[in-house]
């Protein structure tokens, strides 16, 4: 049988792809369904767009899964999405360490539940020396959040007198951010339709490129995303200076 995920390395892959995978609840809705249905087919395409991305030649890619206004819903979608993510990382750990992912998580950790940080923690440590994709999932994420938790910790460090507060600047702040380790994305992507950033990577994509698509993402497959590369791979990108 086809694989549905095989696709070739592209000659210009963006180094690093972030994904805002928005419309499960509607895709539910169309099929007469609750919306954690369209949640569990969501977390299905997960497995199948990282490994797109990975063969595709992306070396980072981090997925919306939780943000910090997500709270406000029901209490019956967030505890089946918290259930949702523990179930993922227990049935998808051995592909993801066989695969040589690597997983990192990024969000404020204090609201969730301390089974789910275990296991977050635990899928990060066993990971931690993969040499693949770089998979960032983030929960209990917004950017402004982080921005605000990364200031506290600078403002610690000068209070601290670790950090002068004439050397704060474009580079500093970004070392206490949860993506510290991580590249600016280089291209973001939303599906279903809606086209806001909705507090995500707020600082980071500062000059990526975007792409807003009407896909809901439990229809979202390996060759919308090749689609997409490739033409994010014929952008011209200028940060700002003069078209050549
Ligand atoms: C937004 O769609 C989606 C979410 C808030 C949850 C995202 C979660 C997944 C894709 C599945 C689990 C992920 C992992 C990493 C296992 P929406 O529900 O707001 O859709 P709607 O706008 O149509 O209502």
């Amino acid at each position: 049988m086809p694989n549905p995920t095989a696709v070739a390395p592209l000659a210009k892959a963006p180094n690093h792809v972030a994904i805002i995978m928005d419309g499960n609840g509607r895709w539910a809705q169309a099929r007469g369904r609750p919306r954690l249905f369209g949640h569990h087919a969501g977390a299905r395409r997960v497995r199948e767009v990282v490994e797109a991305a990975a063969g595709l030649g992306i070396r980072y890619l981090t997925i919306f899964a939780f943000s910090t206004e997500n709270w406000k819903r029901t209490q019956v979608e967030v505890a089946g999405l918290m259930n949702l993510f523990r179930r993922y990382i227990l049935h998808e750990t051995r592909s993801l360490v066989e695969n040589d992912v690597r997983v990192r998580f990024i969000g404020d950790r204090v609201k969730l539940d301390q089974k789910l940080i275990e296991l977050m923690d635990e899928l990060e440590t066993l990971t931690e020396t993969n040499d693949g994709i770089h998979l960032t999932i983030a929960i209990n994420y917004g950017g402004r959040d982080e921005v605000a938790r990364a200031t506290k910790l600078l403002a610690e460090d000068v209070a601290a007198g670790k950090l002068a507060p004439a050397d704060v600047d474009e580079e500093t702040l970004p070392r206490y951010l949860d993506t510290r380790v991580l590249p600016d994305p280089d291209l973001v992507i939303r599906t279903s339709g809606e086209a806001r950033i909705s507090n995500f990577l707020l600082w980071q994509s500062a000059y990526a490129e975007y792409e807003f698509i009407d896909t809901l993402w439990p229809d979202f497959t390996a060759q919308e995303l090749e689609t997409l590369c490739q033409s994010y791979a014929s952008r011209d990108r200028r940060y700002g200076g003069a078209r050549a």
